[in-house]
């Protein structure tokens, strides 16, 4: 793990290479996308729903322009909102996503949530697999999707593409080991998201003493490597630009064996929403 660098990246099924951490977008602003560029992150997680794609595509034309890097070296992110499920809205909402961001191609585009239906997700992967035969997405996956969700894609007939990311809300008040295990098993990648808990848990006792422990690490720092360590790959928000930056300095050290240990608990605490469990 001590190897982990901050150009680390996991092979995707698709044969893409997705970074090992990435800023997370939603309620962040344009210039906090383009600190996040500055400071070294190399993935951006937007989405329809977070209405700022346009500011995320703005932030990076900027990056690129004054920087001289070049599109690739940028693994973007965005997801199909639930009202978009199908077909056809699908094939629209990918475009529209392409022209608010001005660019030419995604790299992983992910249906948000499978809150829709069995036939819905389905005709909606369908689209999926098509633009990327059309060159619009390099790699699809999913959000929010629960073992069930997956083995129904597994399970249809017309599945050419199969899923490269599962998004989910993991931490150690959420470990879901079931989900992700089953993800790991199959290739899956898992992305962390609300990896820091929204804050809410920077005060347990646990957390801080292990910030003791390590050199003074901030709470943010110790939950963004369990994180690495678990094999996730957390997507941090911040608005501040020396938050963004500490949020990045997580490879120079490591948590011990004992202390993740310590960090392992069975509890069941989102602070966001969880479709994985539902039945629709
Ligand atoms: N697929 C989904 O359904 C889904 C759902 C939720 C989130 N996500 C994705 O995951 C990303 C991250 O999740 P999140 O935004 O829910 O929560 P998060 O990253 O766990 O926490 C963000 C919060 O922590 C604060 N924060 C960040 N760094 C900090 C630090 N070093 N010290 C103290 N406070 C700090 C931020 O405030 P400041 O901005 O003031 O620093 C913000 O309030 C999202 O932006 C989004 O891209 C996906």
């Amino acid at each position: 793990m001590s190897a982990l660098t901050l150009q680390s990246t996991l092979k995707l099924t698709s044969g893409a290479e997705i970074p090992r951490i990435g800023f997370g977008a939603y309620l962040a602003h344009e210039e906090a996308v383009y600190d996040a560029l500055k400071a070294g992150y190399r993935m951006i997680d937007t989405a329809e729903f977070y209405r700022n794609e346009a500011e995320c595509g703005r932030a990076l034309a900027r990056w690129i322009g004054e920087t001289g890097n070049k599109r690739e070296d940028v693994f973007y992110v965005t997801k199909l909102w639930n009202d978009h499920h199908g077909y056809s809205a699908t094939a629209r909402a990918i475009d529209d996503s392409l022209s608010r961001a001005k660019l030419d191609y995604i790299d992983l585009y992910l249906i948000h949530s499978p809150l829709s239906s069995r036939d819905l997700r389905l005709e909606t992967w369908r689209a999926m697999q098509d633009a990327v035969k059309a060159g619009k997405i390099k790699s699809i996956g999913v959000s929010n999707y629960g073992i069930h969700h997956l083995q129904e894609l597994f399970g249809w007939p017309q599945l050419e593409i199969k899923p490269s990311v599962n998004q989910l809300e993991v931490h150690p008040w959420l470990p879901r080991k079931d989900i992700v295990s089953f993800c790991h098993e199959h290739g899956i990648v898992v992305q962390a998201y609300s990896p820091l808990t929204r804050g809410k848990r920077f005060k347990e006792p646990v957390i801080q003493e292990l910030c003791r422990k390590y050199a003074n690490k901030s709470p943010a720092q110790i939950l963004i490597r369990w994180s690495l360590q678990q094999g996730l790959v957390p997507i941090p928000k911040s608005n501040d630009p020396e938050r963004i930056r500490a949020n990045l300095d997580v490879f120079g050290f490591g948590i011990s064996d004992d202390d993740m240990a310590k960090l392992d608990n069975k509890s069941y605490s989102p602070v966001t929403w969880d479709p994985t469990t539902s039945s629709l």
